[in-house]
């Protein structure tokens, strides 16, 4: 009992350095909607100035989106120079992008105070808001809280026509990531239906380094649209990461890990099986759905909806959660959905060798 006494302040210094040394920066979440608060826990206000660098080269990327879908729009719009985006791009300088698509941005970030950010400027115009600044014309590149904490003086009164600064969100590696071979922090801007692991499948970023990047983990990879996640990238980005049409994930049954088994005979076995029992769990968690729905019916949240929205980067993160216990269990089947996502219909029918009889049990059921 002598030694209670430590304990307390043992931890405490312990969690002290915990977001020194360990934490890389954490993820947004459901954090950009709430522009009166000024928790700083969040990276609300931009991501800590951490890194091992004050200033570095670092990577956005935009949607491009009329009327800012072409290179000197979006350059422009970001202060970006329009040679340096043409080129990371493979385009002209004058080239339109199709709409949707998405573009890698250079930059130079630095640290400015205690936040890392690279600066443009927006001139304010009629019914402006800063969430509608932050999220509909910066698409989640810039936070309501920190437009507001860096214009303090125009707080109340946003006067169409006024000049305001807008810190775009941007990171230098931390030395760990640095020691780890990180030498750029992309800030990845989410969109539907996307995971940590398929970002991270685009870059050829293990999705475990994303999670830990921006504070996340295998039991808490939710992530939402109109938000950055940070990748951590060895190389520099290149276009056809970005527009090239996405690989089928790699089949894994743990996503954080996503190491794709050898494609050897040896593992061929141990393949069929998985192959099998995911073709299980999906007729039970089929069934489970449709029970769920079935009961769920005459309740006002459609449970579709929630779990979708547990599955994939979500539209309305506003949304209440009414159900703590149906949550907690569709969460358990979100993380089922994630393994199940992986088998397409090609990556089954290369299992069984095109569905040959040499794979077939009892009829219909291939393994
Ligand atoms: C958060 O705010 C508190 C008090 O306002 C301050 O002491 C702390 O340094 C801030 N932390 C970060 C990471 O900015
Ligand atoms: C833009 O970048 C190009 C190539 O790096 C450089 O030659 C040019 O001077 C830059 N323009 C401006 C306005 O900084
Ligand atoms: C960005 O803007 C902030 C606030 O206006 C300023 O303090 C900072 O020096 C600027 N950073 C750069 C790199 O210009
Ligand atoms: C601003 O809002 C008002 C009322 O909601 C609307 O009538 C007007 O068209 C809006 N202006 C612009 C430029 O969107
Ligand atoms: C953020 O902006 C997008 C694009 O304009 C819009 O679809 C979405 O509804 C906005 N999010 C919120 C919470 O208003
Ligand atoms: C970075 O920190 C993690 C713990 O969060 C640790 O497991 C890892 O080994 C560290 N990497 C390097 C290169 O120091
Ligand atoms: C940090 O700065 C040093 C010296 O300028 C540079 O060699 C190194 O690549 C930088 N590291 C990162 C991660 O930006």
């Amino acid at each position: 009992m002598k030694y209670s006494k430590f304990i307390p302040s043992i931890s405490i210094f312990f969690i002290s350095l915990f977001p020194i040394i360990l934490s890389q920066q954490p993820y947004i979440r459901q954090a950009i909607t709430l522009c009166e608060s000024t928790d700083n826990s969040t990276s609300a206000l931009g991501y800590t100035c951490n890194g091992l660098n004050r200033s570095c080269e670092s990577y956005l990327t935009f949607r491009s989106t009329p009327p800012f879908n072409s290179v000197p729009t979006i350059s422009t719009l970001l202060s970006i120079n329009r040679t340096q985006l043409s080129r990371l791009n493979s385009v002209t300088e004058n080239a339109i992008f199709e709409t949707s698509q998405t573009v890698l941005v250079p930059v130079t970030c630095s640290c400015s105070g205690q936040y890392y950010q690279v600066n443009t400027s927006y001139i304010i115009r009629q019914n402006d808001t800063y969430f509608s600044i932050a999220n509909n014309t910066f698409q989640g590149l810039s936070t309501c809280q920190a437009l507001q904490g860096q214009n303090s003086q125009l707080t109340q009164n946003l006067n169409p026509g006024a000049r305001i600064t807008v810190p775009l969100r941007c990171a230098c590696p931390t030395r760990n990531q640095s020691d780890g071979g990180v030498n750029y922090l992309l800030s990845y801007l989410v969109t539907q239906n996307q995971f940590v692991s398929s970002i991270s499948l685009l870059f050829g970023v293990d999705t475990g380094r994303t999670l830990e990047a921006n504070g996340l983990s295998e039991q808490d990879f939710n992530i939402y649209p109109f938000t950055t996640l940070l990748v951590p990238l060895q190389d520099r980005p290149v276009s056809t990461q970005v527009t090239a049409p996405q690989p089928p994930p790699p089949p894994s049954t743990t996503p954080p890990e996503s190491v794709p088994p050898p494609s050897g005979g040896g593992s061929s076995r141990t393949w069929i099986y998985a192959v099998v029992g995911v073709v299980l769990v999906s007729i039970v968690v089929g069934g489970v759905v449709f029970f769920i729905k079935k009961k769920k019916k005459s309740s006002e949240t459609d449970v579709t909806t929630i779990s979708s929205k547990r599955f994939e980067s979500v539209e309305k993160p506003l949304k209440k959660e009414e159900d703590e216990d149906s949550n907690e269990f569709l969460d358990s089947l979100s993380s089922i959905a994630q393994s199940l996502k992986v088998y397409t219909f090609k990556e089954l029918k290369s299992a069984t060798e095109d569905f040959s009889e040499r794979f077939l049990i009892k009829g219909s059921v291939y393994r």
